[in-house]
């Protein structure tokens, strides 16, 4: 078990080793069963986050915030519209400050292909971790709590065939980090992962190699469709979700001509009725109920969205216990 971690960024789950996401894993899961018993876990008293959102947020905010202070700590929301960084400070002197009144900086920036590219350059800067709250091309804290709740729904996760989805959304342009998050850590837990969209919907090629190299060396697979029902036929965990034609189509526009050719990638009872019997629907939320979703299914038996946006919260714990305290 890898158990040093203070310092370490969390920018993207390609960065922690297989041996550190399990590790990861534990702590979440010890973490919940304590909050749970009502235990008190004060592993970071006394420290700082600053946390950067450039978008808005209900569950990362608050499963931050939350869960610094259940483990003794405080958090300063940070909305970057008000910093002066919306007045063109560049990332090395925000870094640099941030990191000399705190423990850590996290922050959440999806602005196509400049995103990642400013939470790595914080990462560069500051002396203190650095946590994605989301970018143009990841979503970790999404990413390891969707694991955990496969993980304790299922208790072996090999060979679970597990289908990301694309579906119609009216709501925004949304990122593809959810996906491309997906996609590259579901294979290094040994599952069989497909990933269905429409054509115009592709994720970056490095995306796919990557994923591709993840199954091979971890036991799972990964393969593409075009067709939704592929996708849906015998699988045990369904993923359908939005995401925004970024690498084909650059532009900010929510609705257009290819978004409107696809209306009918949505998640429905019959779809679903293609899908093993204990099939289980999962979503990051928030959904775009009616457009991708049925609400009998992200309301009935087989949806599990209220218990992954639940682990949030324990995965959020961990990765600050992990990297802001720990040794
Ligand atoms: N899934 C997710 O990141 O939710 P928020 O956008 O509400 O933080």
């Amino acid at each position: 078990m890898k158990t040093i971690f203070r310092g370490k960024d969390f920018i993207t789950l390609q960065d922690w080793s297989k041996e550190e996401l399990d590790t990861l894993l534990e702590v979440s899961f010890d973490l919940k069963k304590k909050f749970a018993m009502g235990l008190d876990t004060p592993y970071l008293k006394n420290k700082t986050a600053m946390l950067m959102f450039f978008e808005q947020s209900t569950r990362t905010r608050n499963s931050m915030e939350a869960g610094l202070a259940q483990l003794g700590g405080h958090a300063n929301f940070l909305d970057t519209s008000t910093m002066q960084v919306s007045h063109g400070e560049v990332a090395k002197d925000t870094a640099i400050i941030l990191g000399r009144y705190g423990h850590m900086i996290a922050c959440r920036n999806c602005d196509w292909g400049i995103g990642n590219d400013y939470l790595t350059s914080l990462a560069k800067w500051a002396p203190v971790p650095v946590l994605s709250l989301q970018d143009d091309l990841y979503h970790p804290m999404q990413g390891i709590a969707d694991i955990m709740t496969i993980m304790e729904k299922r208790e072996n996760t090999r060979n679970l065939k597990v289908s990301i989805i694309w579906a119609y959304a009216t709501s925004h342009k949304k990122p593809i980090s959810v996906p491309v998050t997906q996609s590259l850590l579901f294979p290094r837990f040994g599952m069989d992962v497909t990933l269905a969209y429409p054509e115009g919907y592709d994720l970056p090629d490095w995306v796919i190699e990557q994923s591709r190299a993840n199954a091979e060396k971890h036991g799972g697979s990964f393969k593409i469709t075009h067709d939704m029902e592929v996708a849906y036929t015998d699988a045990d965990v369904v993923i359908p979700k939005n995401w925004g034609s970024w690498v084909t189509n650059q532009s900010d526009d929510v609705i257009d001509e290819n978004l409107k050719a696809n209306k009918d990638w949505k998640c429905t009872k019959e779809m679903m009725a293609k899908a093993d019997e204990d099939v289980m629907y999962m979503h990051a939320l928030p959904a775009d109920r009616g457009n991708e979703v049925e609400d009998s299914i992200i309301d009935g038996p087989h949806s599990i969205v209220y218990d992954e946006a639940e682990n949030r919260l324990h995965t959020a714990k961990a990765v600050m216990a992990l990297t802001m305290g720990g040794r």
